[in-house]
């Protein structure tokens, strides 16, 4: 089947955030959604449960079958083996964040982070009253890299981001594993936020960060979802894999489960069936995805030459640096005069100054309007 990506004119008559946010002639290119029609197994489960008009309680089949789902495509992808018992399900990924630094850490206490950083990942720090300890990763002129040579800072937590949004970098066995024996020898907690895992591009390996061994693993949270991969954000499902009972033991006792209320049959559904029935779907996905990204390689190269940039190894984001073009706010520049919307880079953190963030899970026909926009107004700038 057909991978359906929409129209200007279909995307703005359908309803949500990223078509809304700004005026009607902007042409969004920000928040983490791409503009394809989900595949055809989901939608046609969420159809079946409405029709049966079923919005009871459910039976308490569909946690387990998380779980399972979740097991069957971590062995499947990664060959991890995870236990089932140690999944809690909850609503987002951003929840997850916050109830792990409320549970793992005390008001005051360092949290790591690796900047620059998804923004939420501050707020979890911070509107929690615990303090940012940054661990920055490095440009090395060909990507992103951890920085291993230098100190880890002294916290009980490290919120990791792989594959990192929003630089694209899918980390590597001897990056992960640095960080990991610091882990250990300081018997920190890292929570590892592994939500566009699904999304490598050939060359770049996805490896759990649970998965490096049983040391590294009892003081993991990994947090996942199907809601990137799959283009189902609004359904609101995701989990946590505790590494060990011991450790789910530990967040249990400052957030017991009822805290984290119980996600909606919809969700829970349409996860499973994401996991299990729609790879054929995420492969179309993934291939038009790679050609969207060397088309924008390749205007960037011939066009934009000054705009610092590398492939993301994963996702559909991509991390552009204007620092050489002088643009103070790159994000509100290209609003005013490009009429695109893309994700400030300061919101990333310091380390985003003078960067904007560029979704490219559209059309490629779409995709070329903006880049052209982008041109543009930089042209006309000069
Ligand atoms: C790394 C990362 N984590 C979490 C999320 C959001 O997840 P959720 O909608 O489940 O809170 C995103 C969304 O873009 C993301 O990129």
């Amino acid at each position: 089947m057909e991978l359906k990506s929409f129209s200007v004119a279909e995307l703005r008559a359908r309803p949500g955030r990223k078509w809304h946010m700004y005026g009607e002639d902007v042409l969004p290119a920000w928040i983490a959604e791409m503009d394809f029609l989900v595949a055809e197994p989901i939608q046609r489960a969420l159809e079946q449960l409405a029709e049966r008009a079923s919005y009871g309680y459910e039976e308490g089949t569909l946690s387990p079958a998380l779980a399972e789902a979740f097991a069957g495509r971590m062995r499947g992808r990664f060959g991890w083996e995870v236990d089932t018992e140690t999944v809690v399900p909850v609503s987002d990924l951003v929840q997850a964040l916050f109830a792990c630094v409320c549970a793992f850490t005390k008001p005051g206490d360092n949290v790591v982070l690796q900047m620059p950083i998804y923004p939420p990942f501050q707020h979890a720090v911070r509107e929690t009253g615990r303090r940012i300890a940054n661990h920055p990763l490095v440009n090395d002129a060909s990507r992103y890299a951890m920085d291993t040579a230098r100190q880890v800072p002294d916290a009980p937590m490290l919120l990791l981001c792989n594959p990192h949004n929003p630089t694209g970098r899918v980390f590597e066995r001897h990056e992960l594993e640095a960080i990991g024996r610091t882990v250990v020898e300081r018997d920190m907690v890292v929570v590892s936020d592994e939500i566009h895992a699904d999304m490598t591009y050939a060359g770049a390996k996805h490896v759990p960060f649970a998965s490096l061994g049983p040391e590294v693993a009892a003081r993991t949270v990994t947090i996942t979802s199907a809601t990137k991969a799959f283009n189902i954000p609004g359904l609101r499902c995701g989990l946590m894999h505790f590494g060990s009972p011991a450790l789910r033991d530990r967040f249990r006792a400052t957030v017991p489960d009822r805290m984290l209320g119980t996600v909606n049959q919809f969700g829970l559904k349409a996860t499973i069936v994401a996991w299990q029935e729609c790879d054929p779907w995420l492969d179309r996905v993934m291939a038009l995805l790679q050609e969207n990204r060397a088309r924008l390689t390749q205007f960037l190269r011939s066009e934009l030459p000054r705009v610092g940039y590398h492939e993301p190894e994963a996702t559909y984001l991509a991390w552009l640096d204007f620092r050489r073009l002088e643009l103070a706010q790159p994000q509100r520049f290209f609003l005013e005069h490009a009429r695109v919307a893309l994700n400030d880079g300061a919101d990333f953190g310091t380390q985003g100054q003078g960067h904007a963030r560029l979704n490219f899970a559209t059309s490629p026909a779409i995709l070329d309007e903006i880049l052209r926009h982008l041109r543009d107004a930089l042209l006309n700038r000069e």
